[in-house]
């Protein structure tokens, strides 16, 4: 099959995590994937070091872009999808579950009245199996939930884009014990994947690498079916589940949780300024359920 796509990624080392933009040869068309703000706990900045190379790739490659991804709210970063989009457009979009995460989160931090946990956020909610155009390539959304409820994995051209449903082969996979999270769903998903032909290109949104290595976010279905120490195949269900519940209950929360959640449920979006002119993140006491 000819290769009719270009992908780039980008590795940020402050949260673990790779940004993707993939990008069409015949029309110069993009989608950007997982997109970083940066966001320092201590002084309440944010930051767009992370957002800035994703852009400069973007204007130095002369690329349009069509479309910034998200592959699931995420838990550990905050989104750049908004910063992104004012400054390059594309339309932002997710899994269309994101509105049972939105209601959970809303829940939580008490959000004001005018924030409706409807998806109304992001520019577009894909359904399971949606289709959609990058420039002349067709790209499939597929609904992989279990790390959460909303969980998507985007298939083009001879690769998928498979968030944080599956992680390096000697990684293994993302935890399950998030709102709305389930070790079995997580299972069922990552055997979805791990069903698609086994020369598919896998790109995984973080690595943690072991000291023998250094950061990686390229792998193969075959090589997830070989090596994978959580999926490798051979591995039940229930085998799967009991690892995974075990291991998710020694996990901490994640340090960024609390800022994350309440920007990304607002596809990237900073909340609303109070009179002063500032905007605050909530965090909520002795209310996030621990697992
Ligand atoms: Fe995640």
């Amino acid at each position: 099959m000819t290769v009719r796509t270009t992908t780039r990624a980008f590795f940020d080392p402050q949260t673990w995590t790779v940004s993707y933009v993939v990008w069409d040869h015949a029309t110069r068309h993009a989608a950007v994937i997982d997109p970083v703000l940066d966001y320092d706990f201590k002084s309440g900045h944010t930051g767009t070091k992370s957002a800035d190379q994703v852009r400069a790739y973007l204007q130095a490659e002369q690329l349009q872009v069509d479309w910034i991804l998200e592959t699931h709210a995420h838990a550990d970063h905050l989104s750049g999808a908004r910063w992104l989009q004012e400054r390059v457009g594309g339309r932002i979009a997710i899994g269309a579950h994101i509105r049972e995460v939105q209601a959970t989160f809303k829940e939580l931090y008490n959000l004001e009245r005018g924030f409706l946990p409807d998806g109304s956020q992001f520019d577009h909610l894909f359904g399971d199996g949606e289709t959609f155009m990058i420039g002349t390539v067709e790209a499939t959304a597929l609904w992989v939930p279990g790390h959460t409820p909303a969980d998507m994995a985007y298939r083009l051209d001879g690769a998928v884009f498979v968030g944080d449903t599956l992680f390096m082969p000697d990684v293994g996979s993302a935890r399950a014990d998030f709102p709305g999270g389930d070790a079995r769903t997580l299972y069922r998903s990552m055997r979805r994947l791990l069903a698609l032909p086994p020369e598919t290109t896998m790109y995984v949104c973080h690595d943690y690498p072991p000291a023998s290595r250094g950061p990686a976010w390229q792998t193969t279905v075959a090589s997830q079916r070989a090596h994978n120490i959580h999926a490798r195949d051979g591995i039940g269900e229930d085998e799967f589940v009991a690892m995974r519940q075990a291991r998710d209950a020694t996990l901490d929360v994640p340090a960024l949780i609390l800022p994350s959640m309440q920007v990304n449920v607002r596809a990237g979006q900073l909340p609303p300024p109070d009179d002063n002119g500032v905007a605050y993140l909530r965090i909520p006491l002795n209310a996030l359920p621990r697992h």
